[in-house]
């Protein structure tokens, strides 16, 4: 059976070229970054190339680049080194409802810890209100953290807009970029941002290994303590293939960028006409404005059914998507996601995300939209709530079919 691979929002395949250019890093090139004998020096030139290619790819310094393990580690670093330097001067952060954990819960912690927090809420498509944030600020707000763009649904919020307001009233903007990075254009200086989090997994390159852009003058204290690397910024010796890779990812999803955003966003239109065309009682997740979504993402409930059963039976004809996201998938809760954009417990839980990458072919999507919609009605004849006629007033979910 052949594999379609529909869920690049969770992790894509590490790219021929960047394996390529990592494997000696686990064999000749071995050397610690750190070290001033002939092995440390054939490996510190690579860094810092990595270094330059992350940089040039997000339009900021080679210096304000430091590598971490990952996105969820370089998100807890961005908040956490924020307010402990920043502590003399507020307790205040405003983030969103629509996080990723890796922010959302580093920002529950710190509420346990005394810091105040304010969740902003979105509307029903999943969008913010600017006006909330402008009014959420206090004197004692000391940090903004807005992603770049949503895992699930694959909305951009308007950072520019927010990278405005945060320098108007002299706050901090830390974005989580993980999802946008190689999907769209991404420039921390248009964007006015201070702090940018990236993890390698979700563009080509390897699992355990992200970066974090710090605007220069950025005071941050440090997560992780012990050796002096990255300019005192986060000790531990680099992983230098993962750092390698990162850096060779960046540079090509940079080069191909433009015409990766046409290729895929022409597929996932595809998609998304297609499931509209042939499935009924469907819901959209997110803002029905294509422009405003990554080109990759889909995210459709599909009423009656649960989104678990519908993986399971699209993983039999060797299809992958996810319904929420892949680390909270597992657990029976609906997402956080579909939750604060008021989507009815139900189609919250029949939500699911296809989401393409640049190996995505048109064979693949022609293969899903044969075997969806036969799939999807096979799921519907077995439930209960399909059958039950669609008509009862007394029922939540009838009602809410009804109204999509
Ligand atoms: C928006 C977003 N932020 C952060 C993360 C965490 O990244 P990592 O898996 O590299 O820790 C993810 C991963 O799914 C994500 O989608």
């Amino acid at each position: 059976m052949k594999h379609i691979y529909l869920d690049y929002n969770a992790t894509s395949p590490v790219r021929p070229e960047v394996l390529e250019a990592m494997l000696p890093f686990y064999r000749e090139q071995f050397g610690n970054p750190s070290s001033v004998h002939w092995a440390g020096r054939q490996v510190g030139g690579a860094l810092e190339k990595a270094r330059e290619q992350v940089a040039a790819f997000i339009n900021a310094s080679p210096a304000e680049i430091v590598f971490v393990s990952c996105g969820s580690e370089g998100d807890n670093m961005a908040i956490k080194g924020s307010l402990g330097a920043l502590k003399e001067k507020g307790n205040h952060i405003i983030t969103t409802t629509v996080e990723h954990p890796a922010v959302l819960e580093t920002c529950q912690a710190l509420e346990k810890e005394g810091f105040d927090v304010t969740y902003l809420p979105v509307d029903k498509d999943g969008q913010l209100n600017l006006d909330d944030m402008e009014k959420a600020i206090t004197e004692k707000t000391v940090l903004i953290s807005v992603m770049w763009a949503n895992n699930e649904t694959g909305n951009i919020y308007p950072i520019e807009e927010i990278g405005a307001i945060a320098r108007k009233y002299n706050i901090r903007f830390h974005t989580d970029a993980v999802q946008a990075v190689g999907k769209v254009p991404v420039d921390v200086q248009k964007a006015k941002v201070d702090l940018l989090v990236i993890s390698g997994h979700k563009l080509g390159a390897p699992k355990g290994v992200g970066a974090i852009y710090v605007r220069r003058g950025t005071r941050m204290t440090p997560l992780l303590h012990g050796g002096h690397q990255e300019r005192n910024r986060r000790a531990g010796t680099q992983n230098m293939a993962g750092i390698v890779g990162l850096g060779l990812a960046c540079e090509m999803a940079g080069a191909e960028q433009e015409s990766y955003y046409h290729r895929v966003r022409a597929l996932r239109d595809k998609l998304e006409d297609g499931v509209v065309a042939l499935v009924p009682d469907i819901k959209l997740n997110g803002t029905p404005n294509r422009d405003q979504r990554l080109p990759n993402t889909l995210n459709v409930s599909f009423a009656y059914i649960e989104g678990e059963s519908l993986l399971l039976n699209l993983d039999m004809y060797g299809i992958a998507a996810s319904s929420g996201s892949a680390c909270t998938s597992g657990s029976l809760e609906p997402s956080h996601v579909m939750g604060a954009m008021c989507v009815e417990v139900t189609l919250a839980h029949s939500s699911t995300r296809f989401s393409l990458g640049p190996e995505t072919v048109p064979a693949e999507i022609d293969k899903v939209l044969e075997v969806l919609p036969a799939t999807v009605q096979r799921l519907r004849d077995m439930s209960p709530l399909y059958n039950c006629g669609r008509t009862s007033d007394n029922c939540e979910t009838c009602q809410t079919i009804k109204r999509i």
